[in-house]
């Protein structure tokens, strides 16, 4: 059976992990892209040597020319630059505006069957951007964010509690900023809802740690932002695709009329499987969590309009 092909725009700190996770749960042949020439084909060959030691038989290769990438049944995209301590995810919207438009005509031209996950920040504009150069339909393009969001919600519940996290289900929607929003009323351990484990205040301080976590790893590794979580996040999506899993998943997908929001992409569930986003489910929201979610849209809503401005200056 011919493997999938898996192409990683970007090989810095994400791109190479996201190569050695696809490779270790046999997710198929990667491709790994970076303008850096020699960073990619240095990572891909590391990692084609860990094959006999790992036992996996993938094709990994490196390479800055995107003519490698024909044929991609998936893009995951990390290209551009990553914060440092003090910057907040919406100051990368210039630099990274630039770089995802170069980005995603090369995707069109190159992989034009693909789905495109894209990781790179300000996320909510960057994955806004992707759909319009691309030119691709909405089901085949999508913005990771709330599959990690939720991952570190879940990460701090299960710590509180001492369990497992494999026992907390939970999910953080809206945009990938400081004002996404941790649904608790959906949020439990073990079927039991979190409201009856947790006092209302620790859950608070619990939400304003997962609305701030990304922060806390750029303040400890002072020299860009996290790595190993957003990949898992990423692979998870991609994984859902490949093998048709309909795997229900919170992820930036654009939405016309659900949640009463139209024209914008922002972090919903949806169902990812080989028709790429084949569903965006609407749950019902506490009273609370739709102002928090009006709030949150009418930031990624600025966020945009700011991109806009910049590309029409040609900044
Ligand atoms: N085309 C392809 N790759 C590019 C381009 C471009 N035009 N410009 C920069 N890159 C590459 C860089 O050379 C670098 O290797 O993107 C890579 C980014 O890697 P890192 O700096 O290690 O950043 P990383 O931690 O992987 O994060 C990437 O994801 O989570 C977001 O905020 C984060 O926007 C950042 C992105």
């Amino acid at each position: 059976m011919a493997q999938k092909k898996i192409a990683l725009i970007g090989a810095g700190n994400i791109g190479g992990t996201l190569a050695h996770l696809c490779v270790l749960k046999g997710l198929g042949d990667v491709v790994l892209f970076d303008v850096i020439d020699g960073l990619p084909q240095g990572k891909a060959l590391d990692m084609l040597e860990a094959g006999p030691i790992e036992g996996y038989d993938a094709n990994i290769t490196g390479t800055t020319s995107y003519a490698d990438i024909a044929g991609a049944d998936v893009c995951i995209v990390t290209a551009g630059v990553a914060r440092k301590p003090g910057m907040s995810r919406d100051d990368l919207l210039g630099i990274n505006c630039k770089i995802m438009s170069d980005v995603s005509s090369n995707i069109k031209q190159y992989a034009p069957d693909s789905l495109v996950i894209v990781i790179t920040n300000p996320l909510d504009a960057m994955v806004t951007l992707t759909k319009r150069v691309t030119g691709f339909p909405k089901n085949r393009v999508v913005g990771q964010a709330g599959v990690l969001d939720s991952a570190r919600y879940r990460t701090f519940i299960a710590q509180e509690l001492c369990v497992s996290v494999q026992n907390v289900t939970a999910m953080v929607l809206g945009g990938h900023g400081d004002d996404m929003v941790p649904v608790r009323s959906y949020c439990q351990v073990g079927g039991v809802p979190i409201e009856k484990l947790i006092s209302t205040a620790r859950l608070e301080e619990i939400e304003q740690r997962t609305r701030q976590a990304g922060g806390e790893i750029v303040a400890l590794l002072k020299t860009g932002s996290a790595f190993y979580s957003p990949a898992s996040a990423a692979v998870q999506m991609a994984a859902a695709y490949l093998q048709d899993k309909k795997h229900i998943l919170p992820c930036a997908a654009y939405l016309e009329g659900e949640y009463g929001i139209d024209g914008v992409y922002f972090g919903v569930p949806v169902s990812i499987g080989a028709g790429g986003v084949e569903r965006v489910i609407e749950v019902d929201l506490s009273d609370k969590e739709k102002q928090e979610m009006e709030v949150s849209v009418g930031h990624v809503r600025e966020l945009v309009t700011a991109m806009d401005a910049l590309l029409e200056k040609g900044e």
